[in-house]
């Protein structure tokens, strides 16, 4: 049998890892250089090219940036889960019933939705507080630099074993039956809380809404100091004054200095002006 494996030279593995560094602040060590090479293997094969130094080439006139975003979605990693972190979740309920309490229009960013599970989380806790009842103006926005894990999270589609440790309240109340018997599909009234819309981090932001809160955990992980800073900022400049931040709890923004970013509690921010 004629097995398909070429070469990844250290000299692609450095032309490839400055390019998605450049594109999306990910982070690549030499470590990793088998981990993109078998992501890699996969646009190689669906392109049906021969070696990574042809594929770089394609990217390269590829002026559309289709490949690009296809490059993106191979690299990337997408795990997450429902009410992942469940302090944060905690955390929402508590200041929907104080410092939110009051206000007539509350607007929150799942700034690395993936697949749609944290989002999905915060707009059933937002729902669930309000009895079903809700007189609020909210905005959930729900972004990822992934196209691929944007169209599923659009879809709302999981498998009932990664419902195992919802509520069973949460998944009698907000998700209904699919065709295929293994899956339960979030309901509309859930899934019509939140707008999802592609958007890479690292580059300036096409809005210049300002949230209460933002959720952007986990992602920072794979960005280097420089880049978390970047990135870091943006968001900062895009909270309302009072505003919150949530990070991964095995994330930290000791690398990044803001003043006006207090520390509240693990991977819970606010900005104080
Ligand atoms: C590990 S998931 C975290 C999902 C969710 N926030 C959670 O904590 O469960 C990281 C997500 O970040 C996205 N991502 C990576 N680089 C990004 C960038 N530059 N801009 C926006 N999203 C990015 C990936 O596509 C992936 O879906």
């Amino acid at each position: 049998m004629n097995v398909f494996m070429p070469e990844l030279s250290d000299e692609d593995f450095e032309k490839f890892s400055k390019l998605i560094y450049e594109q999306c602040g990910i982070y690549l060590q030499p470590l990793k250089k088998a981990l993109l090479k078998s992501r890699l293997l996969k646009r190689l094969k669906v392109l049906n090219l021969n070696s990574f130094s042809e594929y770089y080439n394609y990217l390269m006139k590829d002026k559309s940036q289709k490949e690009f975003t296809e490059l993106i979605n191979v690299i990337s990693t997408n795990k997450t889960e429902f009410f992942r972190e469940p302090k944060h979740f905690e955390f929402l309920k508590q200041v929907l019933a104080g410092q939110y309490s009051k206000q007539h229009k509350i607007s929150i960013w799942s700034a690395a939705s993936s697949t749609g599970e944290e989002p999905y989380s915060i707009a059933m806790t937002i729902s669930n507080f309000f009895n079903d009842i809700i007189t609020k103006e909210i905005l959930i926005l729900a972004t990822d630099i992934d196209t691929n894990v944007l169209k599923k999270a659009q879809q709302g589609e999981y498998d009932n074993a990664s419902l195992e440790n919802l509520d069973e309240n949460y998944v009698k109340k907000y998700f209904v039956e699919s065709s295929d018997k293994n899956k339960k599909i979030v309901c509309d009234k859930i899934k019509n809380m939140i707008k999802f819309k592609q958007l890479n981090l690292v580059k300036p932001f096409p809005f210049i809404t300002q949230f209460d809160i933002i959720f952007c955990r986990n992602v920072m992980i794979y960005f280097d100091a420089p880049t978390q800073a970047k990135v870091v900022t943006q968001l900062y400049n895009h909270l309302k004054p009072n505003g919150y931040l949530l990070i991964g709890h095995s994330e930290s923004l000791m690398r990044v200095k803001i003043q006006n970013l207090k520390y509240l509690a693990p991977a819970t921010y606010q900005k104080i002006i």
